[in-house]
C-alpha cells in the first residue's frame, strides 16, 4: 500500500507518456499521492488536463511561472515527495540528469530533490542501445538512481527490441517495495530460484546446451527480492543482466549448478526454473575433437543429477516449499502432474514450449502462458508479460509461506 505517501511523477516527451495516466491512477487506487511536472515535450504526446484530472492536483510545467514559485516552489516541489519517479524517461531526460542540467522544471526539480529518484526510461530500441544512452544509464545507476525496464518487444515505432516502458503492474511494484507500507511479505526469508541453461561439455570447444533464455526465472527471483525475500539466483549461462534485489551465482553445467544450489540452502522456498540438461557426454574430450579423425564420433551419455528431486526429498534442509516448472511441447497438464507426483516436489509451474499459432517459441520471448499445478489444483493463468507473472507468483509464494507460519 502507498497510503500517505506522496510521489512526484515526471513525464518525459516521449511515445509512452500516455501510460504515464495508467501509472498514476494504479499509484492513486495504492493510496499514494501523486503530483506531476509535465515536459515541454511531455505536453506534445498527453494534455496537462488529463495528467490533473487523474492525479486531483495541480499539474507543473513551467519553471518560471510567478503564481507556481509562490505557491509551491520547484524546491518544495521536489522535497515534499518521498519518492521521484521519472515515467517515460527519455533518452534526453537522462542525458541531462546525467550532466547536472537544470534548464527547466523537470531538471530542476530532479537537481533540487534529495529523495530517492526511480527512472523508468522508454525509446526506441536504436536510442536504448546507443552507447551514449547506455553510458547515461550506467551513470544515473552509479549515482544511486533506480533503473526500472525498458522491456522488450514490439515497439510503438515498428521495430522490435528493448526500449518499451516498463510493465505499470512492475513499476507499481517496485514503488510500493521501495515506500510502502506492508509491502515486503518475504522479509527475513529465504528464497532460492535456478535459471537459465546448463552447458554440458563435450570437448573444449563444444557443449550440449538448450533454448532457456533464463527471463522467467530471473523475473521470478527479482519478484521473490522485491517482496523481501533474501534470494540467490544459481543461473547457467545467458545474456540478461544481473535482477535487482537478487544475489546471482553463475554456473555452467548441472553438477555446477546442483552444488552451487546445495551451497544456497538452508532455504524457505526454492523455485527451479533452469533448463538442466537431463544428460551429459559421459566423458568429454580433453582436446578438441578432429572432424577428419574418421566416422562421426558417437557420444556417449549418462544421466546428470535431478537438481528438483534433490532439494524435494525429505530432508532436514527441504524448503517448506519446492516449485518446479515443466516444460512441455505435449499433454501438458499430464505430464506435470506426473512431474509433480515422481519428483516430490509441492507445485509445479506447467510451460507451454511449442510454437504457437504463429510459429513462435516460448524460449526466449517475452510473455508466458503457464499452468500453476498443486496436488488438488490445476489453474489456468492468463498469457501475460514473463514479469507479470513472475510478481503474481511471488505474491502466490508469500500467501503460501505466511499461511503456513501463522
Ligand atoms: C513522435 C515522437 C516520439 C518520440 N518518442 C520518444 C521516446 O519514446 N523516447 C525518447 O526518449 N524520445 C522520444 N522522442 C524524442 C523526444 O520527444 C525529444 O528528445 C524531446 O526533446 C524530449 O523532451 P523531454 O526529455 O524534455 O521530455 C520522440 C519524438 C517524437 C517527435
Amino acid at each position: 500500500m502507498l497510503k500517505d505517501r506522496n510521489i512526484l511523477l515526471i513525464i518525459g516527451g516521449g511515445i509512452a507518456a500516455f501510460r504515464a495516466l495508467e501509472l498514476i491512477r494504479r499509484l492513486k487506487e495504492q493510496g499514494a499521492g501523486v503530483r506531476c511536472i509535465l515536459t515541454e515535450g511531455g505536453a506534445e504526446f498527453i494534455t496537462a488536463l488529463s495528467v490533473a484530472g487523474l492525479s486531483g492536483e495541480k499539474v507543473f510545467t513551467d519553471l518560471f511561472s510567478l503564481t507556481d514559485e509562490a505557491e509551491m516552489g520547484h524546491i518544495r516541489l521536489s522535497r515534499e515527495a518521498d519518492l521521484v519517479v521519472v515515467a517515460p524517461a527519455t533518452a534526453n531526460l537522462m542525458a541531462r540528469m546525467v550532466a547536472g542540467v537544470a534548464d527547466d522544471l523537470a531538471t530542476t526539480a530532479l537537481l533540487a530533490s534529495d529523495k530517492p529518484v526511480m527512472v523508468c526510461p522508454s525509446m526506441n530500441v536504436e536510442m536504448w542501445e546507443k552507447p551514449s544512452t547506455q553510458r547515461n544509464v550506467a551513470a544515473l545507476e552509479a549515482d544511486g538512481i533506480i533503473c526500472i525496464g525498458p522491456d522488450s518487444g514490439s515497439l510503438a515505432c515498428g521495430e522490435e527490441g528493448a526500449g518499451r516502458l516498463a510493465d505499470i503492474d512492475l513499476i507499481v511494484a517496485e514503488i510500493t517495495a521501495l515506500i510502502g507500507t506492508g509491502a515486503r511479505p518475504l522479509a527475513g526469508l529465504k528464497a532460492l530460484v535456478t535459471a537459465g541453461p546448463t552447458l554440458e561439455a563435450i570437448d573444449p570447444v563444444r557443449f550440449i546446451a538448450n533454448r532457456s533464455s533464463g527471463k522467467q526465472g530471473y523475473a521470478i527471483a527479482e519478484a521473490l527480492g522485491r517482496l523481501g525475500a533474501a534470494t540467490t539466483l544459481v543461473s547457467g549461462p545467458t545474456a540478461l543482466r544481473v535482477p535487482r534485489h537478487v544475489t546471482r551465482v553463475d554456473v555452467t553445467s548441472a553438477r555446477d549448478m546442483l552444488a552451487a544450489v546445495e551451497d544456497a540452502l538452508p532455504v524457505d522456498v526454492a523455485v527451479c526454473v533452469a533448463a538442466v540438461s537431463d544428460w551429459r557426454p559421459e566423458t568429454p574430450a580433453g582436446s578438441k575433437i578432429k572432424k577428419n579423425s574418421g566416422a562421426p564420433p558417437a557420444l556417449k551419455l549418462v544421466e546428470n543429477p535431478d537438481i528438483l528431486a534433490a532439494l524435494s526429498a525429505p530432508s532436514n534442509n527441504r524448503p517448506q516449499l519446492v516449485v518446479g516448472f515443466a516444460a512441455e511441447t505435449e499433454n501438458l497438464v499430464e505430464q506435470a502432474q506426473a512431474k509433480l507426483a515422481s519428483k516430490g516436489c509441492d507445485w509445479i509451474i506447467a510451460n507451454d514450449v511449442s510454437p504457437d499459432a504463429r510459429g513462435e517459441v516460448v524460449f526466449g520471448a517475452d510473455e508466458n502462458s503457464i499452468h500453476l499445478i498443486t496436488a488438488d489444483k490445476v489453474e489456468a493463468w492468463e498469457r501475460a508479460r514473463k514479469s507479470v507473472i513472475a510478481d503474481r507468483l511471488a505474491h502466490r509464494i508469500a500467501d503460501a509461506l505466511t499461511r503456513k507460519a501463522g
